[in-house]
């Protein structure tokens, strides 16, 4: 049955080669105060740092600089932004870099108009309620986060990783493809796993509808495609076209329309790892679906799984449960095929900590009740467990 839903998805996204012109025009009239955040040398290699700065420049725009935000950011990197945004009186962020250099810049940019500490704002302790003007320019095919509206943030303190929510949502995203042919293999299978992990989330629910399953499997096939080639590949621009536009559609909310709720399962365990090992979020991802798609395929949920497979890899021969199995078979496959773990004992992860992260899991997320089949403590256990 087609549920009701919301969709607001504002962002301007400037989608192709070029598209950086369009942002001294995107910031004019927004502020000349400007904190441009910046993760690692990768931008700076490509001269799309120096080519941020030229524009601002020619935009008559005063710039501090955030840089050496690292992959899954941590709050303290959030409270230095948030501090010169402060110092400085700035108008507005602009972010150029992955998935985790456009998250702390949302943080940082929700962060400035609060008071108090803004891990307060992800932990959930205090409510977003405003956030300074959001630009990002993307590097990387993964997160999606140049267009909806979250970001993550990591507090090695507490050993947490959790979501900053509250309309963060960007005014403009430069998507430019080019600026993607630099990222490495793994970080290119990495990506192409969250993105898969994004519909995965969505896409395997209680109720579905004809149109959101079908956004769902184009999205999925564009990366079971194209993911082997941009791997084999790094320069071919179709293959990373294909992926960087998938990649936005992600978490925007089209791909969930009408469909039943989710808690988004495996994104709650995957967190967890990355807390505690500081594990690449789509490397994690590609390790535990396949055991949690094992612990969710039942009588009931098998015809989803056997449809996913006869979508994205042409599985129609057998039984229902036949072609079920072998799907998942083939989804752990695919990853294996683009260079992805499949253990976490590839990470070093004993069992240690699984308890604690179980535990976690259930404060910050719940039971996980409305999943697909519901999970809860024991659930969360058998994914991790399975996953060794
Ligand atoms: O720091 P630099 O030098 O740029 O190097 C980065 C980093 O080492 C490199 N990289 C990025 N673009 C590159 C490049 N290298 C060469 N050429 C380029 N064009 O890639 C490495 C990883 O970057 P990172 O930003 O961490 O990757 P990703 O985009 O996958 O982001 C991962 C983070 O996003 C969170 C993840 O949990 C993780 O913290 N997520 C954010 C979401 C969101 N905002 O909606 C949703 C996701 O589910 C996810 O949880
Ligand atoms: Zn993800």
């Amino acid at each position: 049955m087609m549920q009701s839903f919301d969709l607001y998805m504002p962002t301007r996204l400037l989608f192709g080669k070029g598209r950086i012109a369009e942002l001294g025009p995107a910031i004019r009239n927004r502020g000349k105060k400007v904190l441009f955040v910046t993760g690692g040398n990768s931008i700076r290699r490509s001269g799309l740092h120096d080519r941020i700065l030229g524009i601002l420049a020619d935009e008559g725009c005063s710039v501090a600089e955030l840089a050496g935000v690292t992959p899954n950011p941590d709050i303290s990197q959030v409270r230095r932004g948030v501090e010169i945004c402060r110092a400085e009186r700035i108008d507005l962020v602009l972010a150029a870099g992955g998935g985790s250099v456009l998250d702390a810049a949302k943080a940082v940019a929700a962060g400035a108009l609060y008071p108090g500490d803004p891990w307060d704002l992800v932990s959930g302790k205090a409510p977003v309620q405003g956030h300074l003007p959001i630009f990002t320019v993307i590097t990387l095919a993964a997160t999606g986060s140049e267009f909806d509206d979250g970001g993550v943030i990591s507090n090695a303190e507490t050993r947490e990783k959790l979501v900053i929510e509250g309309g963060l949502i960007p005014e403009v995203s430069i998507a430019d493809p080019e600026y993607t042919l630099t990222v490495p293999p793994f970080q290119t299978a990495a990506g192409a796993a969250d993105i898969l992990s994004h519909v995965f989330e969505q896409y395997f629910v209680r109720e579905g509808n004809t149109l959101s399953d079908g956004f769902c499997e184009a999205v999925m096939r564009t990366v079971v495609r194209n993911a082997p080639v941009a791997v084999a590949d790094p320069g071919n621009y179709e293959a990373r076209a294909e992926l960087l536009a998938a990649s936005s559609f992600g978490c925007c909310g089209l791909l969930s329309i009408g469909r039943t709720r989710s808690p988004w399962p495996c994104h709650a365990i995957e967190h967890e790892l990355s807390a505690w090992y500081g594990i690449t979020h789509g490397a994690g991802l590609a390790v535990i679906t396949p055991a949690w798609m094992r612990l969710s395929l039942t009588r009931e949920t098998a015809a989803r799984f056997a449809r996913y497979g006869e979508a994205v890899f042409g599985i129609r021969e057998g039984s229902v449960e036949k072609r079920a199995g072998e799907s998942i078979r083939r989804t752990g496959e695919f990853f294996r095929s683009i260079g992805l773990p499949s253990r976490l004992s590839e990470f070093g992860i004993t069992d240690e900590h699984f308890g604690e992260m179980a535990d976690h899991v259930l404060a910050t997320r719940g039971d996980l009740h409305d999943a697909f089949v519901p999970l809860g403590r024991e659930g969360i256990l058998r994914v991790l467990r399975d996953s060794l």
